[in-house]
């Protein structure tokens, strides 16, 4: 396995492209299994998570071909799986999403349940009580989500929590039911907006996608779509930081400006000048960092996606800055590792207060999830010394040639075999 390799202290400065939503990605990929046409999706990164989703598309019988660098056409003209495997779903929570759409088009699924996951138990008890509204019958057996329904019923839901992938799941099950399905409560995040306005451009009957109510209209057939998946927000915010904690000045290219505003003005507050430009954000920092509370919270309230990023930066601000993690019970474990490299950071339940400015020195460390591995190397980008980052496959779970981006803004960062 390979490790990063960053020596720290450079201010980066250019530009810097963003990719396709992996999150928004994966949903409307295992969207294709509702027709019986080829979709073609463009700007789809070249991610392990992607080609995990594709892997167990090709396993349902969905053919699969890359016209170009990142487009892909896959064509479900037969489905002849129904399963999605225990290793499968436990490398890739985001798998369990095909149940919506696999029983929505062959009357029967058997997916494994994912288990827990280092940033919290994550159940997916919504995804299943919405399924079961519309009219499935679902039995967990041996560790595996088994569903059948005949056809599937519209229903009215309403969801204890806004999940994101519980929203995914049942709004790709709900096209194809029977009648009307309305789902309160629904998440609102921009990656569900984009696999809705997907299965809009496949012929589904949706409205309010983006607002908590979701309103949808159950068609016989969907067909055939072309879709561009958008820019990648948290990747887009992960590079804003990049800048900021490195006191640089970077474009971010086709970043989803409105979708950020909640790290713009904490930014902002921190003392960066953000500018929303044509064609991206312009993130500069010049004078000293100022400490923030920081508190995740659902869209369009600070993604928990970027609070490991954020405590990176808030390590550098002047005074002591709190961080409050609402969605998940777990997601402090990049803590211990910026300790390693000095940061001062006290944390209590789901309260981080973290102490600055500390000056931060390389060491390895070790990474438990995507975003705290972010997180690590935005540390290392600005600690002295070498950084040494392990673990690099949760990287490659979501950030695309990340080395190779950030070493175009002048990042000293390599990737070597460990
Ligand atoms: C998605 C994102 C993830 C992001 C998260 C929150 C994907 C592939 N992943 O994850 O990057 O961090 O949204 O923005 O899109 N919950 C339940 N029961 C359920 C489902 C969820 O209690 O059935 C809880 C979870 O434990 C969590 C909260 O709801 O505490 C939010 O989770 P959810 O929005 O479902 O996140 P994911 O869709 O798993």
């Amino acid at each position: 396995m390979d490790k990063i390799v960053i020596h720290g202290g450079v201010a980066l400065r250019g530009r810097i492209a963003v990719s396709g939503s992996k999150n928004a990605a994966l949903p409307i990929l295992m969207s294709s299994l509702l027709t019986t046409e080829p979709v073609v999706v463009h700007n789809v990164p070249r991610l392990r998570d992607v080609h995990t989703a594709l892997g167990l598309l090709e396993g349902l019988g969905v053919k699969i071909q890359w016209i170009d660098e990142h487009s892909v056409q896959l064509h479900a003209r037969e489905v002849i799986g129904h399963e999605a495997s225990y290793e499968l779903v436990k490398t890739m929570r985001a798998s369990f999403c095909v149940l919506g759409p696999l029983l929505a088009r062959t009357g029967r699924a058997r997916v494994s349940t994912p288990g827990g996951c280092a940033i919290g138990a994550r159940p997916v008890n919504l995804h299943i009580n919405g399924i079961r509204a519309l009219g499935a019958r679902i039995q967990l057996r041996h560790g595996y989500v088994e569903a059948h329904a005949q056809h599937l019923q519209g229903a009215r839901l309403w969801l204890d929590n806004p999940s994101v992938g519980a929203t995914e799941n049942i709004m790709m099950a709900a096209v194809r039911a029977r009648g009307h399905t309305t789902i309160e409560n629904a998440a609102r995040e921009p990656e569900v907006q984009d696999l809705g306005r997907m299965l809009m451009a496949m012929g589904a009957q949706i409205e309010g996608v983006g607002t908590h109510v979701i309103e949808i209209e159950g068609v016989e057939r969907l067909h055939g779509a072309e879709y561009h998946v958008s820019p990648d927000r948290i990747e887009a915010g992960s590079f804003m930081i990049a800048a900021a904690i490195t006191g640089g000045e970077v474009l971010i290219e086709n970043a989803p400006a409105h979708q950020l505003d909640a790290l713009s003005v904490k930014l902002r507050e921190a003392g960066a000048t953000v500018t929303v430009v044509d064609g991206g954000i312009q993130v500069t920092r010049a004078g000293a960092l100022r400490p923030l509370e920081v508190r995740t919270l659902p869209y369009p309230g600070f993604p928990t996606d970027l609070q490991a990023q954020m405590m990176a930066l808030l390590t550098q601000a002047n005074g002591t800055s709190v961080i409050t993690e609402t969605i998940f019970e777990n997601r402090f474990m990049h803590a211990p590792e910026l300790m390693r490299m000095g940061a001062e950071i006290a944390m209590k339940g789901a309260t981080a207060v973290v102490r600055g400015p500390t000056r931060l020195s390389g060491a390895p460390v070790m990474a438990t999830d995507l975003r705290a591995s972010m997180g690590l190397i935005l540390a290392g980008l600005a600690g002295d010394n070498e950084t040494q980052v392990s673990r690099v496959y949760h990287l490659d779970r979501g950030y695309e040639a990340l080395d190779a981006k950030l070493r175009g803004l002048g990042a000293q960062i390599e990737r070597v075999p460990e």
